[in-house]
């Protein structure tokens, strides 16, 4: 069983780090293969907290290789920033990073371009992490793109950031009303990190593959979700990338026939942060209260998240999509204390009822949910390993979700630590 894929079922945050942590380290090779530095996964091993925006959260695991995939987009800064971090605490696997030489760089041009673009958009605005990610893969579909295996030739370097920032510095100038940024600024700026990055360089896809060939176990860690993908999500409220299970061939450089399971990750209610259709948002006292118990606070940007109950719809979209093999639920802890607990089970749409994710934004945008209401706990969960420890309440909550959402659930996070979970059958 050597090709495994995590991926949010949701719009993200929904604990993927936490799913990984359970296969760990078990796991020889931890592969990122979409996004950057736009992402946020919260760990805590041992007491300790460890928050990762670039690196995949298997760097934590002292026995595997961890993988930057063709498909991210690569901060120099934040990521040389992460590895002397996790260096300073003694986090060993950062010395056996590889980092793709496909992998595109954000640069700082990129950073400029997603603030001024989302401050013209006004309230059209996405809502981006403002890291430069958008702009970052615009310019990789542009074929402006800057590469990491670009800073091994200066030369090259130098002619393509003076390419890139041609068409933008008129933009900047003419239209946004900022200074110009100059290509050799930027340049030299990158050729600063040539010397440590050269010896993480390498052909992942040739790395991956040869260690799917003699049966290694290689974890392909989504960042982002289902809804925020480029194609299957809530376009245009979504990232500049491919989060879904299919973007884990393409981002690493394997074929489709290498993965062996697709996990989703689902929260036992849902977030999401930025702008964007969102049916089950409560805007009243319950979502502070989810958003409270929850910690439902950006580990990126800081921001509040918004907040609502499960929807069905949502998730089971997702499924389809990425054809999950199982289901890890997490934060079911954090739904203890209601007395009946709303889950969405339909959309009413200009009257009509529907069981599916609706096929425009428009509907999306106009879509009421239609709630089915399930017993809720009192009783303190925290504590639970098996499933027969849950209550009978929990146990039916987690049972109608699977039976809603049409795959099988097979691991349960109920508290924030590595071991406040209920497995119900192995990942791997
Ligand atoms: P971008 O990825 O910074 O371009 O932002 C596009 C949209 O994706 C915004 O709504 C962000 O809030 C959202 N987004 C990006 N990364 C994450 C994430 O890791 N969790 C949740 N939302 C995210």
């Amino acid at each position: 069983m050597p090709g495994i894929v995590i991926v949010g079922a949701q719009w993200g945050d929904e604990g993927k780090g936490k799913a990984t942590d359970q296969i760990g380290e078990r796991v020889d090779y931890t592969v990122r293969y979409s996004g950057g530095n736009n992402a946020g996964h919260t760990i805590v091993v041992d007491g300790e907290t460890y928050a990762l925006h670039l690196l995949p959260s298997g760097i934590l695991n002292p026995n595997g290789i961890p993988v930057i995939g063709n498909g991210v987009v690569v901060d120099l800064d934040v990521l040389f920033e992460e590895i002397e971090l996790l260096a300073s605490r003694g986090v060993a696997a950062v010395e056996r990073l590889l980092v793709s030489a496909n992998a595109h760089v954000i640069a700082p041009y990129h950073k400029v371009i997603d603030k001024v673009t989302e401050r013209f958009l006004g309230k059209r605005k996405i809502g981006t992490t403002g890291r430069g990610v958008g702009p970052a893969y615009s310019d990789k579909v542009n074929r402006l793109g800057i590469r990491i295996q670009d800073l091994l030739d200066e030369s090259i370097l130098r002619q393509k950031v003076e390419a890139s920032l041609e068409q933008k510095n008129h933009l900047l100038v003419k239209v946004y009303n900022r200074a110009a940024i100059r290509p050799d600024e930027v340049a030299d700026h990158l050729l600063s990190y040539t010397e440590r990055l050269r010896p993480l360089i390498a052909d992942t896809a040739l790395v991956l593959n040869a260690a799917l060939d003699a049966g290694k176990i290689v974890l392909f860690e989504g960042a982002q979700a289902h809804h925020l993908d480029v194609d299957h999500g809530t376009y245009p409220y979504v990232t500049s990338s491919n989060p879904i299970a299919a973007g884990a061939c393409i981002g690493a450089g394997v074929g489709p026939t290498r993965i062996d399971r697709v996990i989703g990750i689902m929260k036992a209610y849902t977030t999401r942060v930025g702008e964007g259709p969102f049916p089950t948002e409560l805007l009243d006292d319950a979502g502070e209260k989810l958003r409270q118990d929850g910690g439902e606070f950006g580990t990126t940007t800081g921001r509040p998240r918004r907040c609502g109950w499960f929807d069905a719809l949502v998730v089971e979209q997702a499924v389809r999509v990425n054809s999950f093999t199982d289901l890890f639920l997490t934060k079911l802890d954090v739904l203890t204390g209601w007395e009946q607990i709303p889950v969405c089970v339909g959309y009413r749409v200009n009257g009509e009822l529907v069981h599916h994710v609706p096929m425009t934004q428009s509907d999306f945008h106009h879509a009421e949910p239609v709630y089915e209401y399930l017993p809720g706990w009192t009783a303190d969960i925290s504590g639970a390993r098996s499933f027969a420890e849950l209550p009978d309440t929990t146990q039916a909550y987690v049972k109608r979700l699977e039976e809603l959402v049409g795959a099988r659930i097979s691991g349960i996070g109920v508290g924030p630590s590595r071991e406040q979970v209920v497995m119900i059958r192995d990942l791997i």
